[in-house]
């Protein structure tokens, strides 16, 4: 991919996530339903997702649909549904050609059996790929660390951090080095919660859908403006 703004992360910056809040709040504002805001939320999603790709990070998640969401509108849902669905049809192939490899993060068994067969095709086309896009669809993180628990009993497996790790739904994804969440809330709200023990977290007032690239270089500039310290000196 072809890196128009010239901006590079380092070794240090390897994987953001993306909590994409404020659709609703965004379409409200210009008088318009809030599926419209989820409408305009995936274009940034999936505008913001190749401009991390370029600027060389190796993983990428957003939070598309929480374990919660299913108390929304039943249009909303089909909405925020039917968004993900096309993105996989139009976008698929791109994927592949740019060897970016597909996961959906989550309780899969919850969705429709048409969206589970597609998601399905494009995981398992790109899974020979390193660089990730993870869209947590149905997820919860408190659901995450159950299903850990169970899978590891159920394989027999010693539990330890290592394999509680392997056993997420994000399974061999490098933890997430900094969380982005935009619309101004301030807090995880179910994300993560194992990934995120080191996290660096940034909030901004900015919604979704307004998220800009100049927006994703500010978050970045504030990431190596921190010192981690994992807890040492
Ligand atoms: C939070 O905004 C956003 C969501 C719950 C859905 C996010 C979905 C998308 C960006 C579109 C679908 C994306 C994919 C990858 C299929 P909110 O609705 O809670 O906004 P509000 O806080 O202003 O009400």
């Amino acid at each position: 991919m072809e890196n128009k703004n010239n901006f590079k992360v380092d070794e240090n910056l390897k994987h953001i996530a993306f909590i994409m809040d404020g659709n609703g709040r965004w379409a409200k504002a210009r008088g318009m339903e809030r599926p419209e805001g989820h409408k305009e939320g995936v274009k940034v999603f999936e505008r913001v997702a190749n401009t991390c790709f370029e600027f060389g990070l190796e993983a990428v998640t957003f939070y598309a649909f929480s374990t919660e969401n299913w108390k929304r509108p039943p249009e909303e849902i089909q909405t925020i549904m039917s968004l993900l669905a096309m993105y996989l049809d139009k976008c698929g192939d791109s994927l592949i050609k740019n060897e970016v490899r597909f996961r959906v993060i989550g309780d899969k068994a919850g969705l429709d059996k048409d969206l589970r067969k597609k998601i399905k095709k494009l995981e398992n086309e790109s899974k020979q790929f390193k660089r990730t896009l993870n869209v947590a669809i149905n997820y919860g993180g408190r659901d995450e660390i159950v299903y850990a628990c169970q899978r590891l009993v159920s394989e027999g497996k010693e539990i330890n951090k290592e394999n509680f790790s392997l056993a997420l739904y994000t399974e061999d994804c490098v933890d997430p080095d900094m969380i982005i969440r935009t619309a101004g809330e301030r807090r995880l709200s179910n994300f993560l919660l194992w990934q995120s023990s080191y996290s660096e977290l940034y909030f901004t007032d900015v919604l979704w859908p307004d998220f800009t690239d100049e927006d994703l270089k500010l978050a970045i500039n504030d990431f190596y403006s921190r010192r981690r310290r994992y807890g040492g000196l």
